[in-house]
């Protein structure tokens, strides 16, 4: 783990000194690195790359103590984002977490003491015999928190996983939308923006750095599998540590982006958000705004909430 951080400061020299807008540890579990070690590497990196603006760290709820919190927080962390997934113990245990929902409130509420006044929670849905519901009732409490930020995912099932081995009874499309909606007429009862389609905030708190990747902002990558987009290109570490560890350049993928990746990447990226694009002409919207899927509000287009339902269709629509 020690020479896994080191590595990231060593890779850090590549980039030149700079300010930044946001810092983000994650995805995955950066908090089962030991404390004092994100810390330092935390304190290594603004170093080269002063902030003044949000840093995020990811947590497992299994993975945080009062302790690890407040030493996080002095450290300049000022956002987490908690892996809560489910305030259900029956969907935890499935999903074979490693914390219960005592643990995940225990967490929130120890985050908040810890002086952090920027907590996100991921929750999932669509997971096996999981009724809309549920699903209330997790977001219900979960608003009942402190908490600023929902991120929301429907579970997929990937190849290869020990997950996709198993067989379950998973609900159909129709049941998965309700959930969505459900999240959604909560989040919005409880002054929760929709701010991109699986994102909730209140206002202010919307995450600066995931919006700045949806406005095709440029941003550096560091560690095992990080992506990045620097210079005009966009470039990706191989994935396996060792590799990663040892190898001279860990970069092994890189791409200029091409006019037509650009504007593709920002009709996908940009239409995520509520506020949506600026149209640009592009002869398909009045087709797709005539058919309820895409809406106009002065130079911007956006997603109808039918529309935020079959995004994807939308988006190859607009290439096609
Ligand atoms: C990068 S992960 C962050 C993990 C978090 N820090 C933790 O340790 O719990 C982001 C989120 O993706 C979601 N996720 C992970 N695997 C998923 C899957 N197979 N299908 C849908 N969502 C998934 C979970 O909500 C997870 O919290």
């Amino acid at each position: 783990m020690e020479a896994y951080a080191k590595r990231i400061e060593r890779e850090a020299l590549k980039y030149s000194a700079q300010e930044v807008k946001s810092i983000y540890f994650g995805g995955g579990t950066p908090s089962s690195l030991p404390t004092a070690l994100l810390t330092s590497l935390l304190g290594s990196l603004l170093k080269r790359f002063p902030c003044r603006g949000e840093i995020t760290i990811e947590a497992n709820p299994a993975t945080v103590s009062p302790e690890s919190l407040s030493a996080l927080r002095n450290a300049g962390f000022n956002r987490i984002s908690i892996g809560v997934q489910s305030l259900s113990d029956r969907d935890l245990s499935l999903l074979e977490r490693l914390h219960n929902a005592a643990d995940a409130v225990k967490a929130i509420r120890d985050a908040k003491n810890a002086g952090f006044d920027n907590i996100s929670a991921d929750v999932m849905f669509g997971l096996p015999d999981q009724t809309a519901e549920s699903v209330a009732q997790t977001v219900e409490t979960l608003l009942s928190l402190p908490i600023t930020h929902i991120s929301t995912y429907s579970l997929s099932i990937e190849e290869g996983t020990p997950f996709a081995k198993r067989s379950f009874a998973l609900p159909d499309e129709e049941k998965e939308r309700e959930m969505y909606r459900t999240i959604q007429s909560i989040c919005k009862e409880h002054g929760f923006l929709h701010y991109e389609i699986s994102n909730f905030a209140l206002p202010d708190f919307e995450s600066v750095h995931n919006s700045h990747y949806w406005e095709c902002g440029e941003y550096i990558g560091l560690g095992a599998g990080a992506h990045g987009f620097y210079g005009g290109e966009r470039y990706a570490n191989g994935e396996d540590i060792d590799f990663y560890l040892n190898a001279e350049n860990p970069v092994v993928d890189k791409s200029v982006l091409t006019e037509k990746d650009k504007k593709e990447e920002y009709y996908m990226l940009g239409l995520r958000m509520q506020k949506g694009v600026k149209d640009d002409g592009n002869p398909n919207i009045p087709r797709l705004i005539k058919d309820g899927l895409l809406e106009k509000d002065g130079d911007f287009v956006r997603l109808t909430e039918r529309g935020l339902d079959i995004a994807n269709y939308v988006i190859c629509e607009l290439f096609t």
